[in-house]
């Protein structure tokens, strides 16, 4: 791609340039101001114009949108450090497509023109090979964090897996398989962004099993709130790329970082008990989900501590949702609850019908062993 990196530190922008340059981008650096940005989109032509550390107000931002106007190809990245939420909605109105904060860093940017690129090209970004799946509760205390990190345990039998913990506020999934405090959470990752890489982020996470890693939530509700969808998204797209799962574990909010996470995920599951309440709840959310234009084959609902001869029936439930299925898992209070007091995983090996189904589960989600062929998953498969 030819790239424009405008900035008033050369220095500061050379080893950014570097970086570009040797992913075969054609680069040009330039000396300036933002008064600047027109002579050089003019005399450079360039399909992206990169704007390194300079201070962007209303006008510059009016600039900007004249700019865009009259090269309505060329894409515009600001590397900045102002990030409110106010700047970053004047800054997409003014028809910057990315805002990444300073000081650079070449993977972040790197994520941003592969993004620009695939929709140049009309395409969805391009993607790690690694699916990210979803778990929600309906209603608090549904099971979610039961099913996410259990199912994380069965996939880890056949492919990579990362879970992340995304209920920042609340989050325990650790300890649902896993005794003792995480060496370090997610909020330590984010507050160190500059140094993400598939080994810090590895790093940042608790070995659960071979093939099985948690990245735990902060410990503290201050450091969540340091935590932005800008930064759920890096970390995604670095996830999807070294690991065959990413499990997301979301709290009950919806807010931005969590409607991130759920436009990021290949599926999403939200989970359910067989009660009124909570079948009201499901519906809410599955209008959310319409409304934030989600495909119906994305969403998929799980009807937790299901008992077969309960007062509602998976049918009833099917037709309340309008819903063609839901999945199931079938209650075991004992079992379940033991283990998670215990913070050790029910045992894989154990026959019981919650294990049977969350085999069952694990199993539908591993690609048809066709496409593994050569694939991470490929080789994980033949060394299993
Ligand atoms: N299949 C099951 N059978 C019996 N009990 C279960 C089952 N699944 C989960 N539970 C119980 O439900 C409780 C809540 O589970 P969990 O914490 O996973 O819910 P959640 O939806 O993540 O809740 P939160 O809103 O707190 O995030 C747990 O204490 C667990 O013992
Ligand atoms: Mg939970």
């Amino acid at each position: 791609m030819k790239i424009a990196v405008i900035t008033p530190h050369k220095d500061a922008s050379q080893r950014l340039v570097e970086a570009l340059r040797a992913q075969a981008h054609q680069v040009v650096l330039v000396m300036g101001e933002p008064g600047q940005l027109a002579s050089v989109a003019e005399q450079h032509r360039p399909e992206l114009l990169l704007v390194d550390g300079l201070d962007f107000g209303p006008a510059e931002l009016a600039g900007v949108e004249q700019l865009s106007a009259r090269h309505p190809d060329m894409a515009v990245v600001l590397i900045c450090a102002a990030q409110s939420a106010e700047f970053l909605v004047q800054a997409m109105r003014a028809g910057v497509r990315e805002v990444l904060p300073a000081p650079a860093n070449a993977e972040a940017v790197l994520a941003a023109i592969a993004r620009i690129e695939s929709r140049l090209k009309g395409r969805a970004a391009p993607q790690g090979a690694g699916k990210v799946l979803a778990f929600l509760p309906c209603k608090g205390g549904s099971g979610a964090t039961f099913l996410a990190t259990h199912l994380g345990l069965h996939l880890a039998e056949h492919a990579s897996v990362l879970l992340i913990d995304l209920n920042l506020q609340f989050g325990d999934a650790l300890s649902f398989v896993h005794r003792g405090k995480p060496a370090s959470t997610l909020a330590d990752l984010v507050s160190d962004m500059r140094r993400l890489d598939a080994s810090f982020l590895s790093a940042s996470a608790v070995q659960v099993g071979p093939n099985f890693q948690i990245l735990a939530a902060p410990d503290e509700v201050s450091q969540a709130m340091e935590i932005t969808p800008e930064h759920i998204d890096q970390i995604l797209t670095l996830a999807v790329a070294h690991y065959d799962f990413v499990v997301l574990d979301l709290g009950r909010a919806l807010d931005t970082l969590s409607i991130k996470a759920l436009d990021r995920a290949d599926r999403i599951f939200p989970v359910l008990v067989t009660s009124l309440p909570a079948i009201r709840h499901a519906k809410k959310l599955l209008g959310v989900f319409k409304s934030l234009g989600y495909p119906a084959d994305k969403v998929e609902l799980m009807v937790n501590r299901f008992e077969k001869r309960g007062d509602i029936s998976v049918d009833e439930i099917s037709r309340l949702l309008g819903v063609p299925t839901v999945r199931t898992v079938p209650n075991a209070f004992k079992e379940v609850n033991d283990a998670i007091n215990e913070g050790v995983a029910l045992a894989a090996s154990r026959v019981s019908p919650v294990t049977k189904s969350l085999t069952d589960f694990a199993v539908s989600l591993l690609p048809p062993v066709e496409e593994v062929r050569g694939s991470l998953l490929g080789r994980l498969f033949r060394r299993a």
